[in-house]
């Protein structure tokens, strides 16, 4: 009798905290992808999280992103590489504003949307991306005007 109790009461434990997962999920899911559409959508395409891994949202691209919206890490310098020119040319634009657009709170959301719903692995990443390089099209040339991507 005991033990059916007690079977009985892991069971119900454990369909809570699978349904409290499933929430959380949701929670991150829907609330990221608003905040994600809205800021991330103000300046160029809102790019969906299955686009890249999780180690390039985390450490290549949101960091970055991060600092359009006024963020910054401690010891972060967005000019860093840049000659003088260059820098007055970023700060005049306020590419990397000094303050923050968005609270710390909105960007905890939009970065665990992003870091939650990737690809698993870089190698299913570059498996399913189909990089298009003018040198593939016929007659295209790069409108890029640094290095070409390689
Ligand atoms: C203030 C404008 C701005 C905001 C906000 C912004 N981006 Fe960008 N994003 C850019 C620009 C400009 C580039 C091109 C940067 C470059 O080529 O160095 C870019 C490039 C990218 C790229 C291409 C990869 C790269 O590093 O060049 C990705 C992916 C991206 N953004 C994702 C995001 C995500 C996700 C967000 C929201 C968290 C976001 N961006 C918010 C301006 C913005």
């Amino acid at each position: 009798m005991i033990t059916l109790l007690i079977v009985i009461l892991v069971l119900v434990a454990w369909l809570m905290i699978s349904k409290n997962r499933r929430q959380e999920n949701v929670t991150v899911a829907t609330h990221g992808n608003a905040l994600a559409s809205q800021y991330c959508g103000s300046c160029h395409l809102f790019p969906e999280p299955q686009l890249l891994d999780k180690k390039t949202w985390r450490d290549g691209v949101l960091p970055n992103m991060a600092m359009r919206l006024g963020m910054r890490m401690p010891g972060q310098d967005p000019f860093k590489g840049m000659d003088t020119v260059e820098i007055g040319l970023v700060r005049s634009l306020n590419v990397y504003p000094e303050q923050h657009l968005i609270s710390q709170g909105e960007w905890q959301q939009i970065e665990d949307y992003y870091t939650t719903r990737t690809q698993r692995t870089t190698a299913t990443a570059s498996r399913n991306s189909h990089p298009i390089r003018p040198a593939t099209i016929p007659g295209a040339t790069y409108l890029y005007r640094g290095h070409p991507v390689t």
